[in-house]
């Protein structure tokens, strides 16, 4: 099904990342954070040990939802840093696909352990996170500056 192919960003589909971003977050990314990752092929090394990692799920330029994440060679660890669904698609498994793709791309690259932040009244993310096997380990205290994030942890076998 096309609608749910999942592949690098490109600069094509920098409005549509953007609207879904602005409506998601109370505090967005800014669009340009998502224009170096376009311009990298969805591939952004950030030195040699280190690369940010963004796929999307849908057409060029009408994108349904997409994952942010960034790969540590030498601790061989990854860090989940954004996943967002369109509003209008939540809840019909995209989010559940994007997530099982990058975890999976990050044990391709022999990534042993992942985290992420979550805000702590996120409670469908939360669901999300615990039904792909992550464990909630620690809270950063007044990380969202009014609101706790709690941390998942994911051991790869
Ligand atoms: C969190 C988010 C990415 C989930 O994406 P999604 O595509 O809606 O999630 P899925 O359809 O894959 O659902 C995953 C699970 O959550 C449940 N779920 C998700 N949203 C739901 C809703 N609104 N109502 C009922 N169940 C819901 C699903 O039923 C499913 O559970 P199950 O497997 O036990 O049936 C999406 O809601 C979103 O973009 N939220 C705003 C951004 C955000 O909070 N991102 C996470 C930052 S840490």
């Amino acid at each position: 099904m096309t609608h749910s192919k999942i592949r690098p960003i490109q600069l094509d589909d920098l409005d549509s990342v953007t609207e879904i971003e602005q409506y998601s977050f109370p505090n967005p990314w800014d669009q340009s954070i998502f224009f170096q990752l376009a311009l990298s092929g969805g591939r952004f090394p950030v030195d040699d040990d280190t690369v940010v990692i963004m796929d999307v799920m849908g057409k060029r330029g009408s994108v349904s939802g997409y994952v942010v994440w960034e790969e540590y060679g030498e601790d061989k660890h990854g860090h989940i840093l954004n996943l967002a669904v369109h509003s209008s698609h939540r809840n019909k498994g995209y989010g559940q696909k994007m997530l099982s793709h990058s975890l999976s791309s990050m044990k391709s690259s022999k990534i042993e352990s992942c985290e992420l932040e979550v805000r702590e009244s996120n409670h469908w993310a939360k669901h999300l996170y615990e039904n792909a096997g992550m464990t909630a380990v620690d809270r950063r205290v007044g990380y969202y500056e009014s609101e706790d994030a709690i941390i998942y942890a994911l051991t790869f076998d």
